[in-house]
């Protein structure tokens, strides 16, 4: 499942976020990269731990945090510290994979990526190009949000981002282990949590709203890893 979330950020904290970001001191994004991504990849990167990242990263966490929908359709165990890119000058990234497993630099406590992240924190008219790429079995999605806009899809796609060809293109990008391993599972769990609020908001206090919702949780019990 692809989704996109509006609005994760508010257009303050977006603007906040911009100016600790901007006056960090950036790296080549291949140090993160994994054997076969980092051939395809080039852009810039704040390493893992730098002040500038952990500041903008708080943010972003809370942010989640205060997300309904995030949580709807991520279902979320562990979330990875957000990291922060910026591609600029024809920087992209081709086709890849996320790496499966990811260690916290900070504890090397390891998270499996089941959901992949981008949170996008540059308004699309100030650049060209940077669009991301996500295949999937019905075809290629493309994706360029206003900045506070997030996506969410499965950390197993294929997927690769444009060449920027003007102006740059900063984002926050993070992995979120799910309580739900299997993006199929995860997508029904999502349809049908979708499918109880509109009955509650349609039908207000119909009885076979708690019998859904008790279908709900029952489905999760049996499906969420801890
Ligand atoms: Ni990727």
């Amino acid at each position: 499942m692809l989704i996109t979330i509006a609005d994760v950020l508010t257009a303050e904290e977006v603007a906040h976020a911009r100016t600790i970001l901007d006056a960090a001191d950036w790296i080549d994004g291949k140090v993160t990269a994994g054997y076969q991504a980092r051939t395809v990849k080039e852009n810039l990167q704040l390493a893992e731990g730098h002040p500038a990242a952990v500041k903008a990263g708080e943010m972003v966490l809370a942010a989640l945090a205060r997300s309904s929908l995030f949580v709807a359709a991520a279902l979320p165990l562990k979330v990875f510290p957000p990291m922060f890119n910026r591609y600029t000058g024809g920087g992209h990234f081709g086709t890849h994979v996320d790496t499966a497993i990811r260690a916290f630099a900070s504890t090397g406590q390891r998270i499996r990526t089941d959901v992949s992240a981008t949170l996008f924190l540059t308004p699309p008219d100030q650049y060209d190009g940077g669009d991301l790429l996500v295949e999937d079995t019905y075809g290629l999605h493309t994706v360029k949000l206003p900045a506070g806009h997030m996506v969410l899809y499965p950390a197993t796609s294929l997927h690769r981002v444009t060449p920027v060809t003007r102006g740059a293109r900063v984002s926050s990008f993070f992995w979120i282990q799910s309580m739900i391993r299997a993006d199929g599972d995860r997508t029904l769990l999502y349809d049908l949590d979708t499918a109880i609020q509109r009955l509650a908001k349609e039908f207000p206090g119909n009885p076979i709203g708690v019998q859904l919702t008790g279908i709900y949780h029952n489905l999760l019990r049996r499906w969420a890893e801890m």
